[in-house]
């Protein structure tokens, strides 16, 4: 019997194999490249030695951002706080609020041994990226555009991709995300709200809405709109401009 298949066809199951070899390794690249930074540590949440927790801290107890991280509007680089902050409130010595608690127990081992709690680390952006924490901050860009809603995380997470993409996505419309800075430590801020308590806010935005075509049909009862109204006059208020060019991230 005449053979169907000719002779080369021996090295097709080869051939089959070295494509699909190379076509995994393409996907394995495309997906690491596309999903590692971007998407994939969206949710990430590790372990903490302490359940510490913010949204009790922060939303029950009212403390500020800047009671802890206190570095983060003065430097680049925001701070975690030592273990003497807690210190205050939960030391036997000092505030003694559930200083016996066996979840507070690896804190009062810092305390009484001078030694750092091993926080994990959640943000962290690559080394060839240069980042200012005060450069936002005095700019009216609140902590909730890059980690989202911590004031009710009782475990921190990764909240938002703090991808490439983000950066210049804010970067070329600011005015998306400006507010008043004595709101930027207000993660509950309301820009309605805000607007609706402030009249002299109120009044200086609806002037200067009408002060163009451009902005004149904002209607500041949409949320967007108020966002708009309010982003665009502290841009051009405040001057800002955020830089574009691959310098400003990477030098
Ligand atoms: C009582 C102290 C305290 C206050 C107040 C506080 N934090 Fe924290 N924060 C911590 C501690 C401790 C950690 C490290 C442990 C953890 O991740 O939960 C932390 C971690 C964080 C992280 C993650 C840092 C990383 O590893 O990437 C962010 C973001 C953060 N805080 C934002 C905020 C914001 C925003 C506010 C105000 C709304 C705030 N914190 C208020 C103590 C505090
Ligand atoms: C301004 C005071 C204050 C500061 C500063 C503070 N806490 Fe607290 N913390 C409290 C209060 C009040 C409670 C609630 C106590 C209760 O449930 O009765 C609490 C509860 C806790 C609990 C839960 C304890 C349990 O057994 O239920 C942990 C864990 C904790 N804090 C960790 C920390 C850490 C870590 C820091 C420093 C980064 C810190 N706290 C800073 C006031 C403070
Ligand atoms: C424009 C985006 C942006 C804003 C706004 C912002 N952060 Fe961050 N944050 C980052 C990035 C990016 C990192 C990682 C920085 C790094 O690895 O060098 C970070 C890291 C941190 C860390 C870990 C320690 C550090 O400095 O690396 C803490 C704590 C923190 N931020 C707290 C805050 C608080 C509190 C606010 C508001 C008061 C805030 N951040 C506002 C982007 C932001
Ligand atoms: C929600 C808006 C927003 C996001 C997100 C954002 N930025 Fe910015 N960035 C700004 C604004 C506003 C300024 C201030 C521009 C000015 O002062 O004119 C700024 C300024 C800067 C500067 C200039 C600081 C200096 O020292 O001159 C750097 C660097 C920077 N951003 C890096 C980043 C990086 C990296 C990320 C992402 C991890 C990021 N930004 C995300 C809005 C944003
Ligand atoms: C506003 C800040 C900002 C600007 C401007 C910026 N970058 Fe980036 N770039 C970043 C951040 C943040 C990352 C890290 C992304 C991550 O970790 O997911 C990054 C990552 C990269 C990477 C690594 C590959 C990747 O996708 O993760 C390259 C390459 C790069 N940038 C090139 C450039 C070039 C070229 C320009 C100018 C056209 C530029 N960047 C402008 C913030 C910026």
């Amino acid at each position: 019997m005449a053979n169907i298949f000719p002779r080369y066809t021996n090295f097709l199951p080869l051939k089959i194999a070295v494509c699909i070899g190379a076509l995994a390794i393409g996907v394995v690249l495309a997906v690491t490249y596309y999903a590692t930074p971007k998407a994939q540590r969206v949710g990430y949440m590790p372990d903490q030695p302490i359940p510490y927790d913010h949204e009790l801290h922060v939303n029950q107890l009212g403390l500020d951002c800047r009671h802890c991280h206190s570095f983060v509007e003065k430097s680049g680089h925001a701070n975690i706080p030592s273990a003497n902050t807690c210190a205050n409130c939960h030391h036997k010595t000092k505030g003694n609020i559930k200083s016996d608690s066996p979840r507070l127990a690896p804190l009062m081992d810092a305390i009484d041994n001078d030694k750092p709690v091993q926080w994990v680390r959640v943000t962290k952006a690559p080394d060839y990226v240069y980042f200012n924490h005060s450069a936002h901050l005095n700019r009216g860009v609140s902590c909730i555009e890059c980690h989202g809603e911590v004031n009710k995380m009782r475990v921190v997470f990764h909240a938002k991709p703090l991808s490439m993409g983000q950066c210049i996505d804010c970067h070329r419309a600011p005015e998306d995300a400006l507010r008043p800075l004595e709101e930027v430590f207000n993660l509950e801020y309301d820009v309605r709200k805000f607007i609706e308590k402030n009249p002299s806010a109120k009044s200086s935005i609806q002037e200067f809405i009408a002060g163009s075509a451009e902005t004149e049909d904002l209607d500041l009862s949409k949320e967007d709109d108020a966002q708009k109204a309010m982003g665009l006059m502290l841009k051009e208020r405040w001057n800002v401009r955020p830089k574009e060019s691959c310098f400003t991230c990477h030098r």
